[in-house]
């Protein structure tokens, strides 16, 4: 008797812990999940020093055209051609932009994740 009583007088909370606890559940999945799916192995320097050091010249301020990083509406034709033409449009130089973005020791791996960096700062 003493048990069911307790039963009667605290079922909500029972119930509401384990709501919480199931609640709590898909979302620590998801965000395992979200971890493993954005990790990709990148062997190169960190993309922030690359920038600083190489494509900040000119796409900060702009300099003879360039997409200013931050910038959604300069960015955005860009990003439409796709990663794969602009990493090779980098590469081989685009009008004023200098090939690798005067980055001569700059693996293609190393300015792909760059642009990435910089699309993803002006976005
Ligand atoms: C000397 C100046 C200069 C430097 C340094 C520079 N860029 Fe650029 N970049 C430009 C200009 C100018 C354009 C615009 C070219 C155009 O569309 O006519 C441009 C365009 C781009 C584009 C778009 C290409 C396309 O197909 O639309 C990418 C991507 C890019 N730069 C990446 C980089 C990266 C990465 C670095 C550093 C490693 C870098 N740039 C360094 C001047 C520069």
């Amino acid at each position: 008797m003493f048990f069911i009583s307790l039963l009667r007088s605290y079922w909500p909370l029972a119930l509401s812990f384990g709501v919480c606890f199931l609640a709590l559940l898909p979302l620590h999945s998801q965000a395992s999940g979200e971890t493993n799916t954005t990790a990709q192995p990148y062997s190169g320097r960190p993309v922030t020093q690359i920038y600083n050091t190489y494509c900040i010249a000119c796409h900060v301020n702009g300099v003879a055209g360039a997409p200013r990083i931050g910038h959604a509406e300069e960015w955005q034709p860009r990003i439409d051609k796709g990663i794969d033409t602009l990493l090779a449009n980098a590469i081989k130089g685009f009008n004023a932009m200098p090939p690798r973005g005067i980055c001569s020791n700059c693996s293609d791996e190393e300015l792909r994740h760059t642009i990435l960096y910089m699309i993803d700062q002006s976005q």
